[in-house]
């Protein structure tokens, strides 16, 4: 990509060349116009200091979707879910429901969820073991997410069926220009997803479970001090949280062993060094960042490298660009599993910081971790599928052989 066409960069017009590889237009932006006017008067951002920045002051940017989702999705199930959802509000609404999932995602509660997930890793890899190929997408990284975040809010295992295609059509519309396809999709999901949740937290209540492990049952519970959710607060941030962990995570796993496939040298260094799975993962997330678009708008007039950010600009935060910044990280066009410091963004930062990071981490390093050990010498049988989204960046398809 030239500087002409960096200068152009427009989010809602993007070329399939981004979709196939976005690194290119995010260096040649940083390099030319980090902070980027784009022409419907938003700021794109691509520098790491300058996301840092943002994602810290929560007083100067703020994360409430209000004003921005009302002409983006009208007055549909996806405007109710999105303006409740914990991670598009500021204060005290995000103060309430974090401190509600924060405290059932403790270290204690995920080092309690170390042995179900190694026996369902164990699970699938048996289960490829005994065809020979597989397609590492469907048979294995989608299939642990949901499997997790399902033991999470105690979702019974044969109602888990719709819950990946329901979250991937709520998330299909957060994209910058979702097609009428999207918008059905997702309102459709989110009603279906509502009316599932009404019953599930009937049945809850009448049957609660242990607070210390069942975020469900936490979550409907309130805090000891009375701070409670109402019912709709309730059903959007589990909607949330069913969401949040599924598709990033899954993508963590899926581009994980997709990078070990295009650098060689690293699977090699991994195989000889498994105790450097930690910094892997932090790699993947880095390199190759599960989220690439975060968004925030301006509450108080403000400037951001040079440029005047009036109350009311929306910004885009490219965490994609920012994790390969020249400026923080030595090297960062190249993969480096044993890389130290990396403090990426993959995460976000601040306030709104992941709540999931932690289990996310334990996820990717028991996942790719035993899928390696398993099956060293796994290589590509056909041309992976990219997901062809700009906010989430992933595989619809990996298809591999094993031995
Ligand atoms: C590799 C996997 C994951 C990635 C890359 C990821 C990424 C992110 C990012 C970038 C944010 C910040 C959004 C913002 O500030 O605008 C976030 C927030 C959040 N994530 Fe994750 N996430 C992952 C997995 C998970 C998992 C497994 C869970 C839960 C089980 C989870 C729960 C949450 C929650 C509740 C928030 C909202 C926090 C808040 O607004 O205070 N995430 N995540």
């Amino acid at each position: 990509m030239d500087t002409v066409a960096a200068e152009t960069f427009d989010l809602r017009a993007l070329p399939q060349s981004f979709y196939d590889d976005p690194h290119p237009t995010y260096q040649r932006l940083r390099e030319t116009s980090p902070v980027h006017r784009l022409p419907d008067g938003s700021l794109f951002l691509t520098r790491w200091a300058d996301l840092d920045r943002v994602y810290r002051d929560t007083t100067t940017f703020s994360s409430d979707k209000f004003s921005e989702f009302g002409p983006k999705y009208g007055d549909t199930p996806l405007f109710d879910h999105h303006t409740t959802s914990l991670v598009f509000n500021d204060p005290p609404l995000h103060t309430r429901v974090r401190r509600l999932i924060a405290g059932a995602l403790t270290p204690r509660a995920i080092a309690l969820m170390e042995p179900g997930l190694l026996a369902l890793v164990d699970r699938l890899l048996d289960a490829m073991a005994a065809k020979g190929h597989a397609d590492l997408i469907e048979d294995f990284a989608a299939a642990i997410p949901v499997e997790v975040i399902g033991n999470l809010l105690g979702v019974p295992v044969s109602e888990r069926g719709p819950l990946r295609a329901w979250s991937l059509a709520i998330l299909g519309a957060l994209e910058p220009v979702p097609t009428p396809t999207q918008h059905a999709a997702g309102n459709a999901a989110v009603t279906d997803f509502l009316a599932y949740l009404r019953d599930l937290v009937s049945r809850r209540r009448a049957a609660p479970g242990d607070p210390e492990q069942d975020v469900l049952t936490r979550l409907i519970a309130g805090e000891a001090d009375g701070a409670k959710l109402s019912e709709k607060e309730l059903l959007h941030n589990v909607i949330f949280l069913l969401n949040a962990g599924h598709e990033t995570t899954t993508n963590l796993i899926g581009n994980g062993l997709a990078c070990l496939l295009d650098h060689p040298d690293q699977k090699a260094r991994l195989l000889h060094d498994p105790a450097l799975i930690g910094t892997a993962v932090e790699e993947f997330l880095r390199y190759e960042s599960s989220n690439q678009l975060g968004n925030r708008r301006v509450a108080i007039d403000t400037e951001v490298g040079g440029i005047e950010a009036p109350a009311g600009t929306l910004i885009t935060l490219c965490i994609g660009a920012a994790n390969r910044d020249p400026a923080q990280f030595k090297n960062p066009e190249a993969l480096d599993i044993g890389r130290r410091p990396n403090r990426h963004l993959a995460f976000g930062a601040g306030a709104h910081v992941c709540a999931g990071l932690a289990l996310a981490r334990l996820e990717g390093r028991i996942a790719i971790g035993r899928f390696l050990a398993r099956f060293p010498r796994y290589r590509l049988a056909a041309p992976p599928t990219r997901g062809g989204r700009a906010r989430f960046r992933g595989y619809l398809a990996l298809p591999v052989t094993l031995a």
